[in-house]
């Protein structure tokens, strides 16, 4: 198990030493294939992508054409996607604001947008809170994207990379939504590609309008 906090200062450390061994890797990530999937048909609006590390997914939004806050509170990460999307073209560029804030506080502005989306996001406090927090921020008729990486193999119980990590889970954000104004939509744990990674929480939920 272990003892790493999964902090501010744990994940810019985690990315310093990542960029600093690996850039060109982590530039040719791709965005996440759930994202693409979920989010693919969705006519392009104003995104939040919440935890957007090395900025994949906010770049493959805004090269789909919508206008995206990329959220996290790793300078360094935000720094990478910024110069990747400024290599990427001005058209590209000009359609993410990067944003430097604490998702363990930060609140978007109430209904602001067509698509929440937060992807492996460590949470410090209570997922429910989180959930609801995030979901504020989606517009009716909007979508919210939810994944997290379990920390157990449910199959081996041996542990995964996320270990010691509290990330969303599917019961805890069905809990958090409201029936009366959500519709969940998929709500599904999903094996992950790689061997001993274990599973995915994977939920997608409809602002009712
Ligand atoms: C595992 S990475 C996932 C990055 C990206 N969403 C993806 O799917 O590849 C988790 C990201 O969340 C950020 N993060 C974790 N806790 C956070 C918090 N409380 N506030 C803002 N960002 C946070 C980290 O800095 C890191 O970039």
């Amino acid at each position: 198990m272990t003892n790493e906090r999964f902090d501010r200062d744990s994940w810019e450390r985690r990315w310093a030493h990542v960029l600093r061994e690996s850039p060109e890797k982590v530039a040719r990530r791709q965005p996440n294939p759930l994202l693409l999937e979920e989010v693919g048909d969705m006519r392009p609006g104003l995104a939040l992508d919440a935890g957007c590390g090395h900025g994949s997914e906010a770049i493959w939004l805004a090269t789909s054409g919508w206008r995206v806050t990329a959220v996290d509170f790793s300078a360094t990460a935000l720094d990478f996607g910024r110069t990747t999307a400024d290599a990427a073209g001005s058209d590209v560029a000009d359609r993410i604001e990067w944003l430097e804030a604490d998702l363990g506080t930060w609140t978007p502005a109430p209904g602001r947008y067509d698509l929440v989306s937060c992807l492996y996001v460590h949470v410090a406090g209570s997922v429910v809170e989180m959930v609801r927090r995030l979901g504020a921020g989606v517009a009716p008729g909007g979508m919210l994207l939810l994944v997290g990486h379990r920390p157990i193999h449910p199959a081996t119980g041996a542990p995964t990379p996320a270990a010691g990590q509290v990330q969303v889970s599917v019961d805890e954000a069905v809990e958090a939504l409201d029936p009366h104004e959500w519709d969940i939509v998929v709500a599904k744990e999903r094996p992950r590609a790689a061997v001993g990674t274990g599973v995915d929480a994977v939920v997608r939920a409809v602002r009712r309008g």
